[in-house]
């Protein structure tokens, strides 16, 4: 028999998106659907998921264990947001007062506004003051169901400041059950005091800014705007080079407004993932669908700055790319951080399926960050981190649309969510 310490009793229906990860064409439908399911998990790892008759034919419950009633209730993966720019300072209301009024965000960023407003703020602000902005977030993206965030630092874009914000990271995750996968992004803008010799902060990042983050291991990934205006291709190629030789893997904002060939670079160095992609070309989308670099659509950005242009997420499927869906939470172009509103956008604005959004949220948005042996499905061997959802279908998960179903969060095996409350503070 197998012991578990905590029981997850009687879904209506048990969405484990068990399979092989990362999911391609159609296998993204495949959301390993079990009626009647239950899961048990040992110390924080689950041991069981599927019928209620194997429950009761293999798991013994310890004695103590805990059990959580899901009669009638979704039960699926935590939420994997793979594309946050966290630990930022100020917001940019004002701003967003102006796109009212008719401004367009690059108008605002040729202006000295936009990236550049949330840099000040974040290098006026204290390492505290980030902390504890950070951890208000997190709790928000918790009660949301998001259960591991990938998060960039790039408002401080010099060495104190981006250190500043990957500290932040570092401390706020040690205080948060949300599990944070840090990324530096130094090369996220052109900073105001090298304006108007851009090829200086190219060399900085090179020489030295990369291999000092590298060498203080506080992150995982580095990631750049290679945007005609920000980084060009021949700079994004050469910044990669100095990331790949300090250790870091690579993310690359891809293709955001204008194309110029950045997910074709993205697919070309091997990159984890290329990101946004609302521009991607004809040439981008067939190079992604035959890399293992994950296409990460972040579907508020278009719905956040009303755009009428959507990645092409039906096209990459069909490519064979890896899909994945994110919020990029920040204080521009996509000031949301809500999962579920992620996945609805995904349904009603770029056109997936509700499974296919699904895995775009969970176990692609797990590979996209390099966590799908911990996370992303629910099977044997990973996390326990699962989300019990009071909705009467996986489909209503969409179907509810501008709802946020998530009423219990388990993370690592605790309930950190309960009724829709943060339960078991820090
Ligand atoms: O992902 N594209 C660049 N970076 C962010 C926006 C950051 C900001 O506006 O502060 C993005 O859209
Ligand atoms: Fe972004």
């Amino acid at each position: 028999m197998i012991s578990a310490d905590l029981v997850i009793a009687g879904c209506r229906e048990l969405v484990t998106c068990a399979g092989p990860l990362p999911k391609r064409g159609k296998d993204m439908r495949q959301i390993g659907l079990v009626e009647n399911g239950w899961v048990a998990s040992s110390d924080g790892v689950i041991v069981f998921a599927g019928t209620e008759d194997d429950f009761l034919a293999r798991v013994t419950p310890v004695p103590g264990a805990v059990t959580v009633d899901a009669q009638g209730k979704v039960v699926l993966p935590g939420f994997v947001d793979a594309h946050t720019h966290l630990p930022f300072a100020g917001d940019r209301a004002r701003e967003f007062g102006l796109r009212l009024q008719g401004w367009t965000y690059q108008q605002l960023a040729e202006r000295g506004m936009g990236i550049q407003t949330t840099v000040k703020a974040t290098r006026a602000a204290s390492l505290d003051d980030l902390v504890g902005l950070s951890l208000e977030r997190l709790d928000r993206m918790l009660l949301t169901g998001t259960t591991t965030v990938e998060a960039k630092s790039g408002y401080g874009l010099n060495l104190e400041d981006e250190v500043k914000q990957l500290e932040a990271l570092r401390d706020a995750a040690a205080l948060h059950p949300v599990e944070v996968v840090p990324t530096f992004m130094g090369a996220h803008e052109v900073p105001p005091e090298y304006r108007d010799n851009r090829e200086d902060y190219v060399r900085l990042l090179i020489a030295s800014i990369i291999p000092e983050i590298g060498r203080r291991g506080l992150a995982e990934f580095f990631d750049v705007f290679c945007e005609p205006g920000v980084f060009s291709i021949e700079e994004t190629r050469r910044l990669v080079g100095a990331a790949q030789a300090a250790g870091f893997k690579i993310k690359i904002h891809a293709d955001e407004f204008v194309s110029q060939g950045a997910a074709e670079l993205a697919a070309e160095v091997g990159a984890v993932s290329a990101e946004h992609l609302i521009a991607v070309s004809d040439e981008g989308i067939v190079r992604l669908g035959a890399s293992d670099t994950a296409a990460i659509l972040l579907p508020g950005v278009s719905f956040f700055l009303m755009m009428d242009k959507r990645a092409p997420a039906r096209r990459l499927i069909d490519a064979g790319a890896v899909v994945a869906l994110a919020s990029d939470f920040n204080p521009g172009s996509s000031h949301l951080c809500s999962m579920p509103f992620i996945l609805q956008l995904g349904v009603f604005t770029l056109g997936l399926t509700v499974e296919e959004a699904i895995i775009a949220c969970t176990g692609n948005a797990a590979y996209a960050i390099g966590r799908h042996a911990t996370a992303g499905s629910l099977e044997p061997g990973k996390k326990m981190d699962l989300l019990v959802c009071d909705v009467r279908d996986h489909v209503s998960l969409a179907y509810e649309a501008g709802r946020n179903p998530v009423r219990t969060v388990i993370k690592a095996g605790k309930v950190v969510v309960e009724d829709g409350r943060r339960a078991g503070r820090r």
